[in-house]
């Protein structure tokens, strides 16, 4: 039987796939990393995409042939069956091959991703909040100039290459939910809200230079040996320097809130937080991650289980059938 031959003109959409169906379709090939498995066998760890999400996939039988097929960044018809990983959807394929010209039901269009929400219309929010909340004119022309410099970029790049935020308009999505949380919060504890605007807003800006996700999902030079703070500190500077006068202190401040955004030392943070406003961004920022991993496993989870297998970044399985 030739797996190819079925269902040739539907689409198998990603975010449609259920577990235990079968399935034969064409997805990019994000990310190939070759492993063994702990009887020492090669197998292949890969990740798929198309405009609608992201989907793992192993690869058991015929390694050393499709390793050497495979590239990142490439299309490719997939067939296999969609089962159930840790809480995830995963395909395991039976047969791949690379696309063809005249495939039946392939169209380009299909692998450019787009968020999965108005992302224009979360972009403009976003900086409708700073603009209403902002009124020093050092920090309100800082603003400015990062919407012209890096809007477009900010609406489309991802939170993250895994874990949270990893998809496209994640990164506004995350910074959005920074801006509306401090908003509530500031007043409550008599917070410099400005201050806390400004640092939510480039705390992770590096995240558009520390990885690229077009061919395919991969670290950058600078991303692997600086990392996203180091960057985002120095788009900052260089915005700020474009800024006349900008008061020293109120930099220092700021770069404070870039640096330590970590929380601690060993997860990258040079500073540990020495200011409430850089604590409260910090437990923010690790709040607003932690959330978004719950949404995503209870989105991604297997509806017919109680609880997810045990989550690496949450430390716990979570209640997936309320
Ligand atoms: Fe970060
Ligand atoms: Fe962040």
């Amino acid at each position: 039987m030739n797996l190819f031959d079925k269902n040739k003109g539907a689409p198998r959409f990603i975010d449609s796939l259920q577990t235990g169906e079968n399935v034969s379709w064409f997805y990019r090939l994000q990310e190939i990393v070759k492993k063994k498995t702990k009887n020492g066998d090669d197998f292949l760890d890969l990740t798929l995409m198309d405009k609608t999400g992201r989907l793992p996939a192993k690869v058991w039988n015929n390694v050393g042939e499709y390793h050497k097929l495979l590239q990142a960044g490439g299309i490719y018809r997939i067939s296999g069956e969609i089962r159930d990983y840790r809480g995830k959807k995963q395909i395991t394929v039976t047969h791949l091959r690379a696309i063809v010209s005249g495939d039946p039901g392939f169209d380009p269009g299909d692998f450019n991703e787009t968020p999965p929400f108005d992302s224009e219309a979360l972009l403009a929010e976003a900086f409708s909040l700073l603009d209403g909340n902002l009124s020093d004119p050092h920090l309100r022309r800082l603003s400015e100039l990062f919407k012209e410099e890096y809007g477009p970029v900010f609406s489309q790049a991802y939170g993250a290459q895994k874990i949270h935020h990893a998809f496209a308009g994640g990164l506004l999505q995350h910074t959005h939910s920074l801006l509306k949380m401090i908003l509530a919060i500031a007043p409550q504890y008599e917070l410099d809200k400005e201050l806390l605007l400004i640092g939510a807003l480039f705390h992770d800006i590096g995240k558009t230079a520390e990885f690229k996700t077009q061919p395919a999902l991969e670290t950058t030079l600078a991303g692997g040996l600086l990392g996203h703070l180091v960057i985002s500190l120095k788009i900052f500077l260089e915005m700020k320097n474009k800024v006349a006068d900008f008061p020293e202190p109120l930099s220092i401040r700021i770069q404070h809130l870039i640096v330590s955004h970590h929380g601690e030392k060993e997860y990258g943070s040079p500073e540990v937080p020495k200011t409430k406003e850089a604590y409260l961004l910090h437990l923010l920022d690790l709040l607003d991650s932690r959330l978004n991993i719950f949404s995503e496993q209870l989105k991604n989870g297997d509806a017919q289980k109680l609880f997810s297998d045990f989550n690496q970044a949450l430390g716990t399985r979570i209640l997936l059938n309320k």
